[in-house]
Order: C-alpha cells, then structure tokens, then sequence
C-alpha cells in the first residue's frame, strides 16, 4: 500500500482507507460489515471514516466491533453533524459519538458540513483538540469561502488538518484549483465517494475504465480508485462491505497509472464544470431536520430512500 503524508498531519497515511456510510443500517449485517473492516485493515486500509450521521450511530458500533483488538494499527476519522445548537452540546456529542466507537480517541475530527453555527462547531474541535482527545481536528465539505472563514474561528494552534470532498471521474470539481489549494496548504484531503456511488461502474464510463484496467491488469474499481490519489496528500475511502470489493480496493492502493493512461482518462472526463461547492444548504435548521429523520428511519427500520 502506497502512503501520503501531509504538512499538517506530519505522520505516513495509507492512500487507500475505508469509508462506512450506510453500514450499521441492518443488525444482521453488523458482523459482515465489521468482519469487512478488519480485512480493509488487514490489507493495509487501515484509515477508516465513519460519522455520527451515519445511521445515527450505528456506524460507529460498527466500527467499534473492528476495532476490537488493532485499535494502535487504526486512524480513525470521525465527523460530528452540524445539527448541535452550542459548544456544550457539540462537545456532548463528541464524546457520545467516542462512546460508541470505542476508540478511546479520535485520530481526526471533522465537522460534517458548514452552517452558520460552524464557528461554535470548529470551537468545540478545539476544545476537544486541546484536551487530547482528537489527534487533529479538520472539516467536511467547506468548499473555499468557507474554509476562508473557518481559519479565524480557530486558535492558531489548532489549524485545520484536513477537508473531506467528493472527488472522483465522476465528480471533478475539486479540479477546478481547490485540490491543488489544499495540498499546496499542506491540508489533507480525503476524497470520499471515489467510485461516484457506483455510478462509474455503468454504461460508457465502465467501457472507459475497463480499457485502461486490461493495459494494466486491473478492474475498473481499481483505476478509478488510482486516478482518485494520483497525487501526493489525497487519500480515498471508498466504501466495501464485499470481501472481493475490500480486497480489489487494497490492491488499487498499489496501482500507479502512467501518463498516457491519465490523459485518455482526462478525455473520457474532462475537468471542466463549476467549482466545487457543497450540495446541501448550508442552513442549520436542515442539518436539525435531516438528523431528526436518521433517527427515525433506523429506530422504524425504514430504506433509505
Ligand atoms: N463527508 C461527507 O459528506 C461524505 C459523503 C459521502 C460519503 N462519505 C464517506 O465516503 C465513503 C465512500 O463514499 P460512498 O459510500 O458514498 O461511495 P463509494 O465508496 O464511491 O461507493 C460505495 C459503493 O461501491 C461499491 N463498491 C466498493 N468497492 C467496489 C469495487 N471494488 N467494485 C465494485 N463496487 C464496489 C460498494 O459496494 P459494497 O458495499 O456492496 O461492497 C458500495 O455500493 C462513505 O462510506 C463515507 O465514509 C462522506
């Protein structure tokens, strides 16, 4: 497994770590979905993303069964939702969502959106940067204005050490300057939805993907998930609960495709498009009702959409 490291997080990270949005939705899937999570570790994925959101919780007791034993081999990132209305409450929610994991501490500590409460969020990190319990502190979805804005919020000692944001060949938005404001800045990214959700494994993006993966012997997956952390300072969390898929992700962290292969990939998806900017609104009443309604889903069971 190929590493990155990071002015602000001065330590060797795999370019490959583990996502876990949607996992902990169904009890009988807990084992699987942990069981998948120590393979990822096993194979060297050993950065694994989960959130308070997801599931509302639940994800984290997923994470808690994998972490069992190989917590020391672990960088655990968590994001606490932006629906806490004050710094105390925020930091209740910290250390219940540590509960739930486990871990003991969080490696890296994001904020999960921005919304006007971002500086009472980014305090309450500090605070619970500044007690030892998070490694490092950081954002999700703070697109350049409000990355602009987060840095005052923050004591000088505490800088933010890394940003989460879609990238992938299906989202390209990142390279309209931003990706390369961020490592230049020495600012981690960890690039989430690197397979688009599956949508890049269908149609012509599929038929793109596996030409370029018979040159150099590897499935689609795999150079979509390379293309994600061809350059230095990105790592990509793709989500697996299918052993084949957790095994197929490791191995990508290996691949390096070479010039050539990149710019027919650039061809098939050009960067062009608007920057980056976060999807959902950033009013807190919606992160407020959005939460409300995880919660019901999992306590009644309901899909997802
Ligand atoms: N900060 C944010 O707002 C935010 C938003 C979205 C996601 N995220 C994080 O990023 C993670 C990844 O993003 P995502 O879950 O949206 O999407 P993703 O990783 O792009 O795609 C996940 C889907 O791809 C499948 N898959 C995984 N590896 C595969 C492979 N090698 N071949 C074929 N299919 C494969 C998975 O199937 P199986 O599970 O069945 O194996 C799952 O259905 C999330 O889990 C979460 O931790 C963060």
């Amino acid at each position: 497994m190929r590493t990155t490291r990071v002015a602000r997080i001065d330590e060797d990270l795999p370019v490959m770590g583990q996502g876990t949005w949607h996992m902990g939705e169904l009890p009988e899937r807990r084992t699987q979905e942990a069981d998948a999570l120590r393979l990822g570790v096993e194979l060297g994925m050993t950065l694994i993303d989960t959130a308070e959101y997801y599931a509302a919780g639940r994800a984290e007791l997923v994470v808690s069964d994998a972490l069992r034993d190989i917590r020391p081999q672990v960088f655990l990132v968590d994001k606490i939702f932006p629906h806490h209305p004050t710094l105390e409450s925020t930091r209740r929610a910290a250390r219940a969502a540590l509960r739930r994991t486990g871990a003991g501490y969080f490696d890296l500590l994001l904020i999960h959106w921005p919304t006007p409460l971002f500086r009472v969020h980014l305090m309450a990190l500090s605070m619970i940067y500044a007690e030892g319990v998070a490694r490092y502190i950081g954002v999700s979805n703070f697109d350049e204005t409000w990355l602009a804005r987060a840095a005052p919020g923050l004591p000088s000692d505490t800088p933010v050490a890394a940003n989460q944001l879609p990238y992938s060949l299906a989202d390209r938005r990142l390279d309209q300057g931003f990706l390369d404001e961020l490592r230049a800045r020495g600012i981690l990214v960890l690039a989430y939805s690197p397979l688009g959700r599956g949508s890049l494994l269908r149609g012509r993006r599929l038929a793109v993907l596996s030409g370029v993966g018979r040159e150099v012997g590897a499935t689609p997956s795999q150079v979509a998930l390379a293309w994600a952390v061809r350059h230095p300072g990105v790592v990509a969390i793709p989500k697996a609960v299918a052993p084949a898929h957790v095994r197929e992700n490791a191995a990508a962290g290996d691949l390096v495709l070479t010039p050539a292969q990149l710019a027919r990939l650039d061809e098939a998806f050009p960067p062009g498009g608007r920057p980056y900017q976060p999807d959902l609104p950033s009013w807190h009443a919606v992160f407020r009702w959005a939460y409300q309604w995880e919660e019901r889903r999992m306590r009644h069971n309901l899909p997802v959409r």
